[in-house]
């Protein structure tokens, strides 16, 4: 049952007007029901509910993270095969000891990612492979678990493509190799074997195939027992069809008691049953809405050519798969029998043939049960971005992921622009998220950080109009990493937005980081002064496990040695020097960076008074070491120069990269800091 039914002549999903999403959303669309999706987990897990069971879902049915998610919440577990679908279910919510890893082509990167994750299980398909993950799960310290997927060579009677339990198929070990591989697990000290797998196929209509694989399995977990090879599940994989048409696929209940009836009479000990269900749990929790944009007659056919077509749904074209499909809104005219297909070059492009349907150009139609390999069997073929999938929840809509655009396909073989700033010392990389559309991956910091092979940068920085002068601005590590505040960085941002012309020059520029707003005034063609905010001598901010003094004593590097600290939006600690050249920054300054006094770690600042007005500064930044700049170790040292009453503002901080001006007016003032900014270059990757 699902909640996609007509009130009147109107076609609803749950209590919403599908007409009303498509108006609001655009076509195609894929258009989900919650309450449905929610009914089917229900029901799966009722009818197993006498017997310890896991049900893991296939995400390649349909990964989109909201559906995950509310599987997730449910209490599913994962069925993945790949990394890309175990990332999918790591971002909704999952929990990593009921993920189950399928699949025959598991790869060194991806075993290694879920090793470091900790999913719950391997299901193993070869000696290769199993050789493979224990090798991994030897050098990372680390115990897999394994079941091996069985080949039982069982006839499925369903399509050749979807049929996966013939000894002809790629998947699974033969069973009459099975022993032996689970012997050879045995030897491999990073293997542990907890459970055997089958999967048949797909959309089976009949028990009988389900009840032989099974039985098939209970016959090799006794043989192990005999060899003291005990398990802790059986795993009987997915594949309990659906109906589209007219077929009549078991009930839940009849396929649980089926499993659970051979499971109690053939198990040599207790085994947990885990299933793999993937169709059955959401084929029919969605449907797929097109527009008819043109009614063409030819010879002897009339087509309905639709907006949506194999790139969209793939089934028809890939299986000959049959789904029915409805007029959105029922009207009272004839019927005319028509070819509904697709703009796509291919004559496989069809979404249903010879349908009666009383329809016009411009109507709505609905393909139903498309949750289960539907969108996410989409492509881009033909250069069509894929559509819109909405879920609606009883009277509510909400967008799960926003149609592709065109700029969405060329982004990957664009080049993206970049420009290379300076700020003293540090060099940045400035990415205009208002220009280019794709931020940098986390690898990808790292790769084009890189001063030999890269472009070389201490720091990415994004930004991204928020309103008027106010930007968004995210703050990269060359390894990746967000952090905080950059003041050296946000003149730079300052620069670039008025080289650019980006900003209306008479007002101050406001850049809104991760937790704070920044201020930066322009006071010269290259010069500007950033709010860097109130400095807060507080342990609890800085974070210093000690109570608030404004001189710390402790033995670092085997040498008492007595700092201030501040937290500028980050911890700094500042040492006085009498000789700024001598100072010992890589290794006290490593040292105090370090000590277990500063739980989450400190920047180091070493510093020389010079005169009232001036000090000498050389800094080791927690995470890099010494750096020939750092904007706000420059105000914390001033801020403590000026508190302790040896300089007075402004102070003009001499750094190895260059001079900083920091004013500040004492408790409760912001710090303000003012330097250069230049352009170095600008390139595209
Ligand atoms: N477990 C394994 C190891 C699988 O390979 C599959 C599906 C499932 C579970 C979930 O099977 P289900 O419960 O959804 O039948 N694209 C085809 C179906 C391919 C099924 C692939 N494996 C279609 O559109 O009919």
């Amino acid at each position: 049952m699902d909640y996609f039914l007509y009130k009147g002549d109107e076609l609803y999903a749950e209590e919403v007007l599908v007409s009303k999403i498509a108006e609001q959303y655009g076509t195609p669309c894929y258009i989900y029901s919650q309450q449905t999706l929610e009914r089917h987990w229900h029901a799966v897990d009722a009818a197993f509910a006498q017997h310890p069971h896991r049900i893991c879902y296939a995400v390649k049915a349909n990964g989109n993270l909201t559906l995950l998610k509310i599987l997730a919440d449910l209490g599913a577990g994962f069925d993945i095969v790949s990394g890309g679908e175990l990332a999918r279910v790591m971002a909704a919510g999952a929990d990593p000891q009921k993920i189950v890893f399928s699949g025959v082509g598991k790869t060194t990167a991806e075993i290694r990612q879920a090793l470091s994750i900790g999913i719950g299980v391997f299901n193993v398909e070869s000696l290769p492979e199993i050789h493979r993950i224990n090798d991994i799960a030897e050098s990372m310290g680390k115990i897999a678990a394994v079941a091996v997927r069985i080949n039982p060579d069982i006839n499925a009677h369903t399509h050749p493509y979807i049929s996966t339990g013939l000894a002809h198929n790629k998947f699974g070990i033969d069973k009459n190799e099975v022993i032996a591989v689970y012997k050879t697990i045995r030897q491999l000290p990073a293997l542990k074997a907890v459970g055997m797998a089958c999967h048949i196929g797909s959309q089976i209509l009949e028990l009988t195939p389900f009840a032989e694989a099974l039985s098939c399995v209970l016959q090799l977990v006794t043989a192990l027992k005999e060899h003291n090879i005990i398990l802790q599940h059986v795993d009987v994989g997915g594949g309990l069809g659906v109906c589209y048409d007219t077929e009549i696929p078991p009930s839940l209940v009849e396929y649980a008691s089926t499993l659970l009836s051979t499971l109690h009479k053939q198990a040599p000990y207790p085994l947990d049953l885990w299933l793999e269900p993937g169709r059955v749990l959401m084929a029919n929790a969605a449907i797929l809405v097109a527009k008819i944009e043109y009614l063409k007659e030819s010879a002897n056919k009339t087509f309905a050519i639709l907006d949506a077509g194999m790139t969209d749904l793939v089934r028809p074209a890939l299986y000959d798969a049959h789904h029915k499909i409805i007029a959105v809104k029922k009207l009272a005219q004839k019927e005319i029998t028509v070819d509904l297909v697709g703009p796509v070059c291919e004559s496989s492009d069809f979404l249903g043939k010879s349908r009666l349907l009383a329809i016009n150009t411009g109507d709505l139609i609905a393909v139903r049960s498309v949750g289960a390999y539907g969108f996410s069997m989409g492509s881009h073929y033909n250069a069509r971005p894929r559509c819109a999938e909405v879920l609606v929840h009883k009277d509510e809509t909400q967008l799960i992921r926003r149609r592709e655009t065109i700029a969405d396909l060329l982004s990957h073989e664009q080049k993206q622009p970049f420009i290379k700033m300076q700020a003293l010392g540090n060099d940045f990389v400035l990415l205009d998220l208002d220009e280019n559309p794709e931020l940098w991956s986390s690898d990808k910091i790292k790769q084009f950080s890189h001063r030999q092979t890269g472009i070389g940068f201490d720091q990415l920085l994004t930004i991204q109009r928020k309103e008027g002068n106010q930007f968004y601005y995210k703050i990269y590590n060359a390894d990746g990493g967000e952090v905080e505040q950059c003041g050296n960085g946000a003149r730079a941002v300052a620069l670039y937005l008025i080289l650019e012309n980006k900003i209306e020059c008479s007002k101050d520029i406001q850049l809104l980081t991760c937790n704070r707003l920044m201020t930066v005034k322009t006071i010269g063609p290259h010069r500007f002064v950033v709010d860097m905010g109130k400095p807060d001598f507080s342990p609890a901010a800085i974070p210093l496990q000690m109570p608030l003094q404004d001189q710390y004593e402790i033995v670092a590097d085997d040498e008492a040695c007595n700092f201030s600290a501040v937290s500028m939006g980050n911890p700094h600690a500042v040492l006085r020097v009498e000789a700024i050249d001598n100072a010992p920054v890589q290794t006290l300054g490593k040292a105090l960076c370090l000590h277990p006094c500063f739980p989450k770690q400190s920047n180091v600042g070493f510093m020389q008074i010079i005169d009232k007005h001036r000090l000498a500064l050389r800094v080791y930044e927690r995470g890099v070491g010494e750096t020939l700049a750092c904007g706000s170790g420059a105000c914390a040292a001033a801020v403590i120069a000026i508190r302790d009453g040896d300089c007075q503002s402004p102070v003009t901080v001499q750094l190895t990269g260059g001079e900083l001006i920091i004013h500040w007016q004492g408790k409760n003032e912001p710090v303000w800091m003012e330097g250069d900014a230049q352009c170095v270059y600008e390139g595209t990757v």
